[in-house]
């Protein structure tokens, strides 16, 4: 089964990188030359770390990177038997690239979008194969985090649910399977709780730390949620909040005002060098 991920950023490298070291040959579809070398660069870097520390033989990092192949244009996707589509969060983008794919994929091939909150029926109803159209929402960093939602649309054949099933427990992620709903299982609970911590910052209830740090400690997260707001980006938390809000109709999803004027001022989180924490140094 061959493999296409459409995209180069953060989750497109992430998940062609797991592919790849499952054994599955990838194309990694970009905008840019540019931004696909950075891409491969950001793979051969985690690859090599993966060496150093004796967890990877060279040689397999050498066999891994070789799966990985590149591509500028939609029409080298055609023979691929899924393809999986992780690029900005924007309805309209989305349907713009499905269009693409649906004009040049094979007519078995899986359809999937990594969106981590907007409608697979509405992208699939925008092709000619609503069936063959599945979510297939990864975590970031796609290496480390085990889960994959696996979210059928309301069109999707069990058939394909089955299959991406199937695909994710060979590349040894844990599937969840989920019907479609906004923010499916994990981003409708995890980012109303980021969204909670930035409120609590703004209300001036804790300072950035101690409010990381009580969750860290009393709830045993990973990261704090101002943390976990900097790793996953404000402009995707504020996306996905604003999903929720207008999805729902319900107030209690409101983004906070104090995201919203950070993502305005550019500061992102770790991609940008800034969000609550300074990456810069
Ligand atoms: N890419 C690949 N591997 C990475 C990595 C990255 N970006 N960051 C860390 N790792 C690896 C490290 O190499 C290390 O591997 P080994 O144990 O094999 O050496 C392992 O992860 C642990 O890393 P560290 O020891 O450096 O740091 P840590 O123990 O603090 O773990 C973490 C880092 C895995 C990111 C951890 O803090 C964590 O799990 N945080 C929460 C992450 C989370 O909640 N992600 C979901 C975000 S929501 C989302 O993605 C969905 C959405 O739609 C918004």
């Amino acid at each position: 089964m061959k493999i296409c991920v459409i995209g180069n950023g953060t989750m497109g490298n992430g998940i062609a990188q797991t592919f790849a070291q499952a054994g599955y040959d990838v194309l990694m579809k970009g905008r840019s030359e540019a931004s696909l070398s950075k891409a491969m660069g950001a793979i051969d870097k985690r690859l090599a770390r993966m060496v150093e520390k004796g967890k990877m033989q060279q040689a397999d990092k050498d066999a891994c990177m070789k799966h990985i192949t590149t591509s500028l244009r939609y029409e080298d996707c055609k023979d691929y038997d899924v393809v999986i589509e992780a690029i900005a969060e924007d309805m309209p983008t989305k349907l713009a690239i499905f269009k693409e794919l649906d004009a040049v994929c094979k007519p078995d091939a899986i359809l999937a979008t990594n969106t981590s909150s907007l409608s697979i029926t509405q992208v699939a109803a925008s092709t000619s194969r609503p069936g063959k159209v599945i979510g297939m929402h990864f975590f970031n960093p796609v290496p480390v985090m085990k889960l994959v939602e696996v979210i059928k649309g309301q069109l999707t054949e069990d058939d394909v649910n089955n299959k991406t099933i199937e695909l994710c427990k060979a590349i040894g992620k844990e599937p969840v399977s989920v019907n479609e709903a906004p923010g499916f299982v994990v981003n409708r609970i995890l980012i109303p709780m980021v969204n909670e911590g930035v409120g609590i910052l703004a209300d001036g209830v804790a300072s950035r730390d101690e409010i990381d740090a009580a969750m860290k400690m009393g709830a045993n997260h990973p990261m704090g949620p101002l943390e976990l707001a900097d790793l996953i980006g404000l402009d995707v938390c504020l996306s996905i909040m604003e999903v929720l809000y207008t999805e729902f109709g319900d107030p209690k999803y409101r983004p906070h005002p104090l995201l919203r004027k950070m993502v305005r001022a550019g500061e992102l989180g770790r991609k940008t060098g800034k969000g609550f924490y300074d990456y810069s140094k």
